[in-house]
C-alpha cells in the first residue's frame, strides 16, 4: 500500500492555498470531502453527473460536453502533458470557468468552498491518489519576450514550421485541412479553435496563457504539447503572434496560403 499524506484540520487553518502540493497525493479529511460533496451535488452534478462522469441532466444539450472527471485528463493545467492538474489549477478553473462554454465562473465561492470542491472532484479519478503520478512538474516559461513587431514576425515563422496551420488554418481561423471530423478522448466532436476570435477562446487570452496552452497541450483533445519541440524564445514569439491574431493588433496580415509550402 502506498503511503499518502493526510492533511489535518489544524493544517487547514494555515491557509488552503499552501496545501496544494505538487509532490504528494493530498488526501482531504472527511469533513472537507463531505462539504465538497454537498456543494458538488447541489451545483455541479447537473452538468458533470453525480458520479463525475460528465453525464448530468444538462449534458446532452451542451455542445461542449462537461468534463468527465473519472479519467483525470484536464485541459487547463500548469503541468506537463499527460500529468494531473495541481490543486491550484483546479481552483482557478472553478473560480474563472472556461470562457465560451457552459462552465461558468464561481467567483462568489469562499476559498474553503473551492478547496472542498477541488478535493471532492479529485475523488472521482483514482489517479489523484496514486503516488506514481507525483511529483507533478510545472512548465517553465523562461524570459518573456515583449509584444513587438519583430517578435510577431518571428512567431509567424514558428507557426508555419510547427504546422499549427494544419489544424488551425493558414490565417488561424480554425479551418485547417485536418480540422474536420476530430473527436476528443471522450468521443465528442471537437474543433480546432478560431484563434482570431477572442469570444470563442476558452483559456488563452494573453501571451502567457497562450504560451501555457501550447506548452502543456490540452489533455483529452487533439491539441498537442510543444514544450519539448521549441526553445523559450520560439514559444514567446509564437505566443505573441497568436495574441496579435486574437487582439487584431496584428502588425501583420494573417498568413497567406501561398506562403505555406
Ligand atoms: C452548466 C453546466 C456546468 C456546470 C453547472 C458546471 N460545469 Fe464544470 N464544465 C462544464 C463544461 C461544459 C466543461 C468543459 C469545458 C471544456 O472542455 O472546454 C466543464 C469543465 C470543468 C472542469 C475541467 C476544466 C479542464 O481543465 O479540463 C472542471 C474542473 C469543472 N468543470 C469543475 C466544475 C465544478 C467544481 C462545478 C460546480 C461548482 C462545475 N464545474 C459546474 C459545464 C459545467
Ligand atoms: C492536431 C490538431 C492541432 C494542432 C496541430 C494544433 N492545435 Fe491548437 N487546438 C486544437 C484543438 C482541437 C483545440 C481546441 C481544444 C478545445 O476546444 O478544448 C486547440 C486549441 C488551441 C488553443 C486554445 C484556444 C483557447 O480556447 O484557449 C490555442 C492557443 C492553440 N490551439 C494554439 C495552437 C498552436 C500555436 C499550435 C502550433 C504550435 C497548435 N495549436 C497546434 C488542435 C490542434
Amino acid at each position: 500500500m502506498l503511503a499518502v499524506a493526510v492533511i489535518t484540520v489544524s493544517l487547514f487553518s494555515l491557509g488552503w492555498i499552501l496545501l496544494g502540493s505538487n509532490d504528494i497525493p493530498v488526501k482531504a479529511d472527511p469533513a472537507t470531502l463531505a462539504k465538497g460533496k454537498a456543494l458538488y451535488d447541489d451545483i455541479c452534478a447537473t452538468c458533470h453527473g453525480m458520479n463525475g462522469n460528465g453525464d448530468g441532466v444538462l449534458a446532452a444539450n451542451l455542445q461542449t460536453k462537461p468534463r468527465n472527471f473519472t479519467t483525470g485528463a484536464f485541459k487547463f493545467r500548469s503541468t506537463l502533458s499527460g500529468q494531473l492538474p495541481t490543486d491550484e489549477d483546479l481552483s482557478i478553473t472553478i473560480k474563472s470557468g472556461t470562457h465560451s462554454t457552459a462552465m461558468t465562473t464561481f467567483e462568489t465561492f469562499s476559498p474553503e468552498q473551492i478547496w472542498a470542491l477541488v478535493q471532492y472532484i479529485k475523488t472521482f479519478s483514482p489517479r489523484f491518489s496514486d503516488s506514481n503520478e507525483y511529483p507533478l512538474k510545472t512548465i517553465s516559461y523562461g524570459n518573456e519576450i515583449p509584444f513587438t513587431r519583430e517578435s510577431i514576425a518571428k512567431g509567424r515563422k514558428v507557426y508555419v514550421e510547427m504546422q499549427c496551420n494544419k489544424c488551425h488554418g493558414d490565417a488561424g481561423e480554425g479551418n485547417g485541412p485536418s480540422a474536420d471530423s476530430m473527436v476528443d478522448n471522450w468521443d465528442d466532436p471537437i474543433q480546432p479553435s478560431d484563434l482570431t476570435n477572442p469570444s470563442a477562446l476558452k483559456f488563452a487570452t494573453s501571451p502567457a496563457e497562450i504560451f501555457r496552452t501550447f506548452a502543456t497541450g490540452l489533455d483529452g483533445t487533439p491539441m498537442p504539447s510543444y514544450r519539448e519541440a521549441m526553445s523559450d524564445s520560439e514559444m514567446w514569439n509564437l505566443g505573441n503572434y497568436i495574441y496579435s491574431l486574437q487582439t487584431h493588433q496584428g502588425y501583420y496580415e494573417p498568413i497567406k496560403a501561398e506562403e505555406i509550402k
